[in-house]
């Protein structure tokens, strides 16, 4: 039997990390990916404070010991003085992938004119694609519906599991010369 593809799910905010406030965004994260993913998975879910220090350890512990091929992060990604996500983020990876942020900010454009606030990114550290989303619940819909179905494939060049979606819910796109699942 294959193992559960590990995902790591960041909520980054002072006010979640410290029981202030309900960690709305982990949880909304996680029942997306639910409805996304048909293939097995499970989640190694953190609720950190805008911390750039603890942001950059747990993307790299995720990554490098935790195994996750994706970490998706959720707030922190505005001008705020204490938003720092997206600085985290670029100093662990050693690829940037700046198509995600490009086509996450023009779908949230088209709900939302202060999509443009959020300076969201994504990129490669190791063999695992770290993604971040703004901290609001409907921005974190926009935003993965709108790149997960580049994910599948992205993984797979990245030698991780082989992630199957809800082709109702959430189509995966495949080159056609993509090798298949071995079964
Ligand atoms: N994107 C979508 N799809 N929907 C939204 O409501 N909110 C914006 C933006 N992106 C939003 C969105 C706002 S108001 C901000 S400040 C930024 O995301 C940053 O949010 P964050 O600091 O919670 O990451």
């Amino acid at each position: 039997m294959t193992e559960p593809a590990r995902i790591g799910i960041v909520t980054v905010s002072d006010r979640a990390s410290r029981g202030e406030y309900e960690d709305k965004g982990g949880p909304a994260i996680e029942a997306e990916l639910g409805k996304i993913l048909l293939s097995e998975w499970e989640a190694v879910a953190v609720v950190i404070p805008d911390e750039i220090t603890q942001i950059k350890a747990t993307l790299v512990d995720l990554c490098d010991n935790e195994g996750c091929c994706l970490v998706v992060t959720t707030g922190g990604t505005g001008p705020a003085l204490r938003d720092v996500t997206p600085e985290a983020t670029e100093a662990v990876i050693h690829k940037p992938m700046p198509g995600f942020g490009e086509l996450m900010r023009a779908v949230s454009l088209k709900s939302v004119p202060t999509a443009i606030l959020s300076r969201q990114t994504a990129g490669i550290r190791g063999r695992s694609l770290i993604v971040n989303l703004p901290g609001n619940p409907p921005a974190i819909h926009d935003c993965l519906m709108a790149v997960f179905p580049a994910i599948p494939y992205c993984i797979d060049l990245l030698e991780g599991p082989y992630l199957e979606t809800d082709p109702a819910y959430c189509a995966a796109f495949r080159p056609k010369h993509a090798k298949k699942k071995q079964s």
